[in-house]
């Protein structure tokens, strides 16, 4: 692979650095002077409307932005991509999402293999497990049809199936649920196990790896727990053989590695593959969903999946001018690089979407929060942006006096779908349209403001009004679908899956590697046996990790 390209070289960026100095951005002028902007501002990709023109840009910032990608080979690296080449070059390793979206009548070959292929095996697998659970002919050690499935994973193998569960609860079969354990803090499974019937209970252990520290404690406390309460309502007689069975028919994985699956006691008939050329924080739509597929069924996960791929296919073929995912990864790069923007929110004007912003914080920054290249040189701006939000209207009522008054830049996707799932009156009120009236009104305030002559003309004190000013010009992307389908989940999280590549490309950052979590996980290795009492490893430690942990040591109570 070639080296990147130093996008500070390159002509479109001392373009930009003149646009950026030159800009006075005044979005009021700019509507007011020209009524096509909105139009002319707002695209689409699959089911997605994407108004982009409450942005701080004009054509010649765009243009330049465009050429920027091109200058970058935007174009080039999302082409070797998708076509599997070794892109994630500290791992030497493809990678190849879009692959697990492409239709069983594609083909792509890499090292050999079709990888649609073995997509399409794979999912044929998790479909049937699906079927088998859902119609009931998947049965307990008890005989009892299973209404709980527990997924235990964490990172990528959690926030992604919670996420898309959370967002397409109204598509759940009646009668079954999901719960989602990831963290090592105990509190986490006790309080999803606490009221559960362990006969009609199914653990997914969801681990890319089949190593991780959380999950593999996790899975085992939750194998603990099955076996002692099963034995406790006498449906094990406490001999190997029930054991195995019951965990056989309660435990089922999802993994790379499939012999750790089989070295845990899960049967590997009950196992689903996927491959290392799909990243943790990418892996929502690989069998990583099985508890998805179970909860949503087989039709609704491959309706999600072609979202993904419709979304995939608008990044592959529109022009950069027109490519959503493309031009918005552009802008996030505009703001962080010459607005020295640090944060972007993401306000989803849709309650079920209550998890996209913490799901977006692990696909965003684990992926682009990175200080060398791919070659291992330094970047040479600064990379990654904190993503954050809340479902609107929440947010509006707690954090937006920020993003209104603040002083810090801080871009916002505001996202909204026109049909609502639940269709509600307040007396003679749509609720929805009340809601999505403040989704309106907030980009508009933001983009337009409040001037201090407008405030006096409402007649306020010379006094106030300076605090009651809007100064207007925030920025601002409005993201509308129809309804929020399986299908439009899909797109939704490829559209941000490929800003994040673009924003990676353009920064010359390997996007799919996360050495950054390692120390910590070292360390906490390292720090565990003084944590449990060991006075040479509590020794060996720095001054504030001693005292620290000598704090812990006294104050623990025991009962
Ligand atoms: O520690 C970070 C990480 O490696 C993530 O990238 C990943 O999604 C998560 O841990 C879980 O990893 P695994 O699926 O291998 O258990």
């Amino acid at each position: 692979m070639s080296a990147p390209v130093d996008p500070t070289t390159t002509p479109a960026w001392e373009k930009l650095t003149q646009l950026a100095s030159d800009l006075r951005p005044d979005l009021r002028g700019w509507f007011a002077a020209d009524p096509g902007r909105a139009e002319r501002f707002s695209l689409t990709a699959g089911d997605l409307y994407v108004d982009l023109s409450k942005n701080l840009v004009d054509d010649a910032v765009l243009a330049a932005l465009v050429e920027l990608g091109e200058q970058v080979g935007l174009a080039e690296r999302r082409d070797a991509m998708y076509a599997g080449e070794k892109i994630n070059v500290t791992e030497n390793r493809s990678v190849l999402h879009t692959a697990l979206r492409r239709p069983r009548s594609d083909s792509l070959v890499v090292d050999g293999t079709d990888v649609v292929v073995q997509v399409h095996e794979v999912l044929d697998k998790v479909y049937d497990f699906a079927n088998r659970v859902r119609s009931g002919e998947w049965k307990g050690v008890t005989g009892a049809q299973i209404k709980t499935v527990v997924n235990i994973g964490i990172g990528g193998s959690d926030l992604g199936p919670v996420m898309v569960y959370e967002a397409l609860k109204p598509y759940v079969q009646a009668g079954l649920e999901c719960r989602f354990v990831s963290n090592i803090d105990p509190t986490d499974v006790a309080e999803k196990t606490a009221d559960l019937n362990p006969a009609t209970t199914l653990f997914i252990v969801a681990s890319k790896t089949f190593t991780t520290l959380e999950t593999l404690t996790n899975a085992r406390m939750a194998r603990e727990w099955l076996l002692r309460k099963l034995r406790d309502a006498g449906s094990l007689d406490g001999s190997e053989r029930m054991d195995a069975d019951a965990i056989s028919k309660h435990f089922v994985a999802v993994s790379t590695a499939l012999d750790k699956v089989a070295a845990f006691g899960i049967d590997p008939a009950n196992a689903f593959g996927f491959w290392d050329w799909v990243g943790g924080r990418y892996s929502v739509d690989s069998a990583v969903g099985t508890s998805l597929a179970v909860a949503l069924g087989p039709d609704n996960f491959a309706d999600f999946l072609a979202g993904f791929n419709a979304i995939d296919r608008h990044f592959a073929e529109a022009p950069l001018a027109e490519n959503v995912p493309a031009l918005m990864g552009l802008l996030n790069v505009w703001y962080v690089n010459f607005f020295k923007a640090g944060s972007h929110a993401v306000l989803p004007y849709a309650q079920y979407l209550h998890r996209f912003a913490a799901y977006l914080q692990q696909l965003t920054m684990e992926s682009n929060g990175k200080g060398v290249r791919t070659d291992g040189s330094e970047v040479v701006t600064e990379t990654g942006e904190i993503f954050w939000g809340e479902p609107g209207t929440n947010g509006q009522h707690a954090f937006y006096q920020l993003i209104h008054q603040g002083t810090q830049l801080i871009p916002a996707d505001f996202i909204a779908v026109a049909t609502p799932a639940h269709p509600t009156k307040d007396g003679d009120a749509d609720v929805h349209e009340l809601f999505l009236a403040n989704f309106f009104a907030q980009t508009k305030a933001l983009a337009f403001g409040k001037t201090a002559d407008e405030v006096r003309a409402e007649g306020t004190a010379d006094a106030i009004v300076p605090a009651r000013v809007f100064p207007g010009n925030r920025p601002t992307t409005s993201i509308m679908a129809p309804a929020l389908t399986p299908s439009v989940v899909g797109q939704l999280i490829a559209l941000y899956e490929h800003i994040t590549f673009t924003q990676g490309v353009v920064w010359g950052i390997n996007s799919f590697d996360q050495w950054g979590v390692e120390l910590g996980k070292q360390l906490a290795m390292q720090i565990a046996p003084a944590v449990a009492g060991d006075a040479d490893a509590l020794a060996a430690q720095d001054a504030s990790t001693q005292a620290l942990v000598s704090y812990y040591l006294a104050n623990r109570a025991r009962s």
